[in-house]
């Protein structure tokens, strides 16, 4: 067992890796004594997991609320229930909130903890990969709205998170993959070592040794925490880990959500960026080559479908959050384990590295 510190003043706080970690009473979930839990779970992890994260709880009256599975729940709706169900129970401020899932729970039940009362505590014990690696730290919680992705949340902190490796035995393939997009991702904009040992290593990843993963995660956690440490709220140097985030958003649009997991669509979006940087010369070539090798070696697409115009993709990104006074702000590649954030790109540029990512 493990853990890596995010540190942010007062509300810093602890994350715990390990196998096995859920089963028996774990510190990681300490709760108050005579304070009220509710863990928010959905329908796929509750059969696997809810009992085991029980038995780590000692000395407090837990209540379970159980979500249907999927991102298209991740709504007002879906939070109002949450919410709905603290009142039920009577919960006062001093009660915890549990997730129990991937990243879809993870921000609806931490968007929820948000803004009950103003805030209550949150503990996150994440089950995918890409809940596990990313978003399950940070403190980035909400739901989405009919007109755009995560369009509302808050900031709001877990007080610990909990990341047991042992749920990745059950987490479909594919859903595995999308997370180690993510993981690529983190090493390529901010930790060239990390990079090549994902290469290294890229035969235990996919066998899933527990000491490999455990490793791994780690990583991806101590840089995403220092991260987040030095800018909690995105105003600088956070924004790097939107990576490839633009160009997937706008896919993921496109294909209405259907058609890609986020992590995939990630993996693609870092294509079209990586390939915009070597062709502007921000970055030495065969970076683009080399990051495909990885992603692929992750059963990890890598290029636009054919069928994606660039002038659409470009208007959904239009649309994105994270333009700013008209310009598109991209996170590009400058070297391996280095980023930088580009609003010089023009549409001719953007779409000629689209057109250039596309399947044939
Ligand atoms: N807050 C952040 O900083 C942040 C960062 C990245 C992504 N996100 C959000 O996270 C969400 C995506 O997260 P995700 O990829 O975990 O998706 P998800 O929560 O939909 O989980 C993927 C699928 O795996 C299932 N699952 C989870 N753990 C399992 C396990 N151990 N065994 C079997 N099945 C399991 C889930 O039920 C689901 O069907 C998106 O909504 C995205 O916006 C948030
Ligand atoms: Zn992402």
């Amino acid at each position: 067992m493990q853990t890596i510190k995010v540190e942010l003043a007062e509300r810093s706080y602890l994350v715990t890796v390990g196998s096995g970690l859920l089963g028996s009473a774990n510190a990681a979930i300490a709760i108050p004594p005579a304070t009220a839990v509710l863990i928010v779970t959905n329908a796929t992890v509750e059969p696997l997991y809810l009992q085991s994260l029980k038995d780590c709880i000692v000395d407090a009256e837990i209540h379970t609320l159980i979500l249907p599975d999927g991102e298209r729940f991740k709504t007002l709706e879906f939070w109002t229930k949450i919410i709905d169900k603290l009142v039920d129970i009577r919960a006062t401020r001093d009660a915890t909130l549990i997730t129990l899932g991937g990243g879809v729970i993870g921000d609806l039940g931490g968007f929820a903890a948000a803004s009950y009362m103003r805030g209550i505590r949150f503990i996150q014990v994440p089950t995918s990969l890409l809940a596990q690696v990313d978003a399950s730290v940070g403190g980035k919680t909400g739901f989405n709205h009919p007109s755009g992705k995560n369009l509302v949340g808050a900031f709001h902190q877990p007080v610990s998170v909990l990341v047991d490796i042992e749920t990745l035995k059950t987490l479909p393939g594919r859903e595995f993959s999308a997370g180690m997009a993510e993981v690529i991702k983190i090493a390529a904009i901010r930790d060239a070592g990390f990079l090549t040992w994902l290469e290294d290593n890229s035969k235990n990843i996919n066998e899933k040794d527990p000491d490999t993963l455990i490793s791994m995660i780690k990583r991806s956690i101590a840089n995403k925490a220092a991260v987040v440490a030095e800018d909690e709220r995105e105003s600088g140097v956070r924004a790097l880990l939107n990576f490839g985030h633009s160009f997937a958003h706008a896919l993921e649009t496109l294909t209405h959500y259907e058609e890609y997991l986020h992590g995939e669509a990630v993996a693609i979006g870092m294509m079209v960026a990586s390939r915009l940087s070597e062709q502007r010369g921000l970055c030495a070539a065969g970076f683009n080559r080399r990051l495909a090798n990885l992603l692929q070696t992750f059963g990890l697409p890598c290029e636009m479908p054919a069928g994606a115009q660039a002038a659409d993709i470009l208007g959904l990104m239009k649309l994105d959050k994270k333009v700013i006074a008209g310009s598109y702000r991209l996170i590009l590649p400058s070297a391996a384990g280095r980023g930088l954030i580009d609003s010089d790109s023009t549409n001719e540029q953007i779409s000629a590295a689209i057109v250039a990512s596309q399947a044939r």
